[in-house]
């Protein structure tokens, strides 16, 4: 292991490259990882790194989006098959269906989407600044893509905005049932409850707190509570665990996993450092309409 790591070390200086990992990624990758965090975090750096090579520990979106956002940059995704469900539950020629039944509505996508979707969109947003985002439209109705639950989250966090979703979802956080959050209320009642915005309505509804990831992590840091149960992927959980040694950190239920966050290897990280393969590539035409979308949002998150 440390040999790898070392190597992988060696070439990053060598190609002036960078790694940034999504904290749902496998938690030995933060040792290679300069910069670790949520999608918008994540975003930003891939906006204003002046490396060589990025090469994002993530899912196929994430790397697409850095590609979109620095596009001279060379953008390698460790594992070529990583996708995200629930990105994959949206074509463009659906969203152009769903678009049409609602003409004159302005559409925010969410960034779990592709780079076709989001050329289609008027402003994209993350799990961070999915309310910011909305209500900076300044309209009363907006349509939301694709992640149903997180656009339903909104519009209950802004009251005056009717928000239309697609029928998206995370498979991964619908694990996480009502039940779940009763059990733990009842097994742990000192702790905190904290869930993401991609979990069922019925969850996030009822729990004490929801946010990104990053909001997740910093409300266990910056809180004076001990206990937390977590309803997220279980990267956060390994990630508090090991941050805060001093605080209780309980997962909702075992095994909320992103099987496609958790492909990635360190040998995979060496593997394209090493030959440069798996380059994103996005068609010229597309990456001008989805980068607007991004800057957009970019511009809207200062
Ligand atoms: P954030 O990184 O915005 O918390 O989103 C979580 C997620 O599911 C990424 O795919
Ligand atoms: Fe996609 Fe859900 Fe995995 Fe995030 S956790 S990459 S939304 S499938």
């Amino acid at each position: 292991m440390p040999d790898i790591i070392e190597k992988i070390k060696y070439l990053k200086k060598q190609k002036n490259a960078v790694i940034l990992a999504h904290c749902y990624q496998p938690v030995e990758i933060d040792k290679v990882a300069d910069y670790v965090g949520d999608s918008l975090y994540l975003s930003q750096i891939a906006s204003k790194t002046d490396a060589d090579i990025i090469v994002f520990a993530g899912v196929y979106f994430m790397a697409q989006t850095a590609k979109l956002l620095s596009p001279s940059k060379k953008v390698l995704l460790p594992q070529i098959e990583a996708g995200c469900r629930m990105s994959d539950m949206l074509s463009l020629d659906q969203l152009k269906e769903f678009v049409s039944k609602h003409p004159s509505i302005p559409a925010v996508c969410y960034v779990n989407s592709t780079a076709e979707v989001k050329a289609e969109c008027d402003i994209c947003c993350t799990s961070s600044n999915a309310v910011n985002i909305v209500k900076s439209l300044g309209k009363s109705k907006v349509l939301f893509v694709p992640d149903t639950y997180l656009g339903k989250w909104v519009e209950k966090q802004l009251g005056n905005v009717e928000v239309i979703t697609y029928p998206g979802f995370c498979p991964t956080h619908l694990q996480i049932r009502p039940n779940d959050v009763e059990n733990a209320r009842k097994k742990y009642p000192k702790s905190l409850i904290l869930a993401h915005p991609e979990c069922h309505m019925s969850v996030s509804s009822i729990v004490d707190f929801v946010g990104s990831t990053s909001e997740i992590m910093k409300f266990v840091k910056t809180s004076k509570e001990k206990s937390f149960v977590i309803a997220t992927e279980q990267g956060v959980v390994d990630r508090l665990k090991r941050d805060f040694p001093n605080k209780e950190i309980i997962p909702i239920k075992n095994n909320i996993i992103c099987p496609n966050m958790k492909m990635t290897s360190l040998e995979d990280i060496l593997y394209v450092l090493e030959t440069e393969e798996n380059e994103i590539i996005v068609n010229k035409e597309t990456a001008k309409r989805a980068v607007n979308c991004l800057d957009r949002m970019l511009e809207a998150s200062k």
